[in-house]
Parts: structure tokens; C-alpha cells; sequence
């Protein structure tokens, strides 16, 4: 008699941080699109950055990190996951396949360089280009402002669900 086995589902992990809404959206948006395009072959796990540590990035096939810039540089929670998970992930997942958001007020760059190289640290693989949004925030009022992005970015956002879903399904990566 022969056994029949499900495939064990591969997982995408999503750790997010957001203080007005514009990265919040944008994971949002990118799971949604992983999942309509991964199906039942897919499972996806979207973390508050302050819910996420070590054990969920080696659990995971691939990893989205999506950060607001603040001051530069990751905003403090992204910041928090990465103190607590840098050191039991080193040496343990080389060549995991990643991907960045960040959404910017008017930059996001120091913020992708930094990303990368903790990712760099990790021995991590990049597999898509960064997606950087730019919110034009640059007052107090507007910073303070919850944000609700285009179309056109949810889009973005939308279509690295998708790859990722299809890469990991077909065994890319
Ligand atoms: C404390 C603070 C510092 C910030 N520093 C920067 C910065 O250095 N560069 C930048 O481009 N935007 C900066 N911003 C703007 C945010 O990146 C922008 O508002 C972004 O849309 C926030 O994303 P969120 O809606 O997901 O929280 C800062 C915002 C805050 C609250």
C-alpha cells in the first residue's frame, strides 16, 4: 500500500515595522499577492518586527524586511529584531534567499545600505531589488500623518509577493 505524503508547504516570512501605516501597507500588500499566487504551497508568516526573532527567519524558506527609515537608518523596533536575532542566526543561514522594503520620508538609501549589510553579515541573498517608497513626509505634521500609499506602490509591493510566491514554488530558490 502506498503512503501518500503532503509536501511539506514552503515558508515565506514577512518582519515588518511601521509607525503611520505606509510599510504596514505595503507587507500587507505583498502578502495578499504572495498568497493568491502560492496557494495551498505556501505558507506565510507576516511578524510585528517586535514578534519576530531568530527562530522565525530559520524557519522560513525566504524573508521580506520592511522597515520605515528613521534617522537614517532602521527604525527601532527593526533595529530591536535584528539585536536579538543577529548572533543565533550567524553561521545558520547562509544563503537564504531575502528582500527590502523601506519606505522613506525623502530618502530610504542608509537605510537599504544598512539592511544589506546585516543581510551581507548573515551571508544572506539578495534575490529582488530593494523596493524603496518615498512618502514626501518631511514636515512633523506630515511625519505624524497616517499614510495611504498609491496604487502604483501597492503595486510594486504586490508584484515581489508574486515573484517570491513563484520562487519559492518552483523551487528557485
Ligand atoms: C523619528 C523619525 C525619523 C525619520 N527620519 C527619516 C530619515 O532619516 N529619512 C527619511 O527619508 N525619512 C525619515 N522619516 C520619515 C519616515 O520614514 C516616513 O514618515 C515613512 O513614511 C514612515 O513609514 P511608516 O508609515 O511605515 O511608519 C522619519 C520619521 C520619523 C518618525
Amino acid at each position: 500500500m502506498s503512503e501518500v505524503t503532503a509536501a511539506t508547504p514552503r515558508r515565506l516570512l514577512v518582519v515588518w515595522h511601521s509607525f503611520t501605516g505606509a510599510t504596514r501597507s505595503m507587507a500587507q500588500a505583498l502578502v495578499d499577492a504572495a498568497r493568491e499566487a502560492g496557494g495551498n504551497g505556501l505558507q506565510i508568516d507576516l511578524l510585528h518586527a517586535a514578534e519576530a526573532g531568530a527562530d522565525d527567519v530559520l524557519a522560513a524558506d525566504a524573508v521580506v524586511f520592511a522597515t520605515p527609515e528613521t534617522l537614517a537608518s532602521i527604525s527601532g523596533a527593526m533595529k530591536d529584531f535584528f539585536d536579538r536575532s543577529y548572533y543565533p542566526l550567524l553561521g545558520r543561514c547562509e544563503g537564504k534567499p531575502y528582500a527590502l522594503m523601506v519606505c522613506a520620508g525623502s530618502d530610504g538609501h542608509p537605510t537599504i545600505a544598512q539592511l544589506q549589510r546585516i543581510a551581507t553579515g548573515l551571508r544572506m541573498q539578495e534575490v529582488a531589488e530593494p523596493i524603496l517608497v518615498c512618502t514626501h513626509a518631511q514636515t512633523a505634521e506630515a511625519i505624524a500623518a497616517v499614510k495611504q500609499l498609491p496604487e502604483a506602490e501597492l503595486e510594486r509591493a504586490r508584484e515581489l509577493g508574486a515573484l517570491l510566491a513563484a520562487g519559492l514554488e518552483l523551487g528557485i530558490f
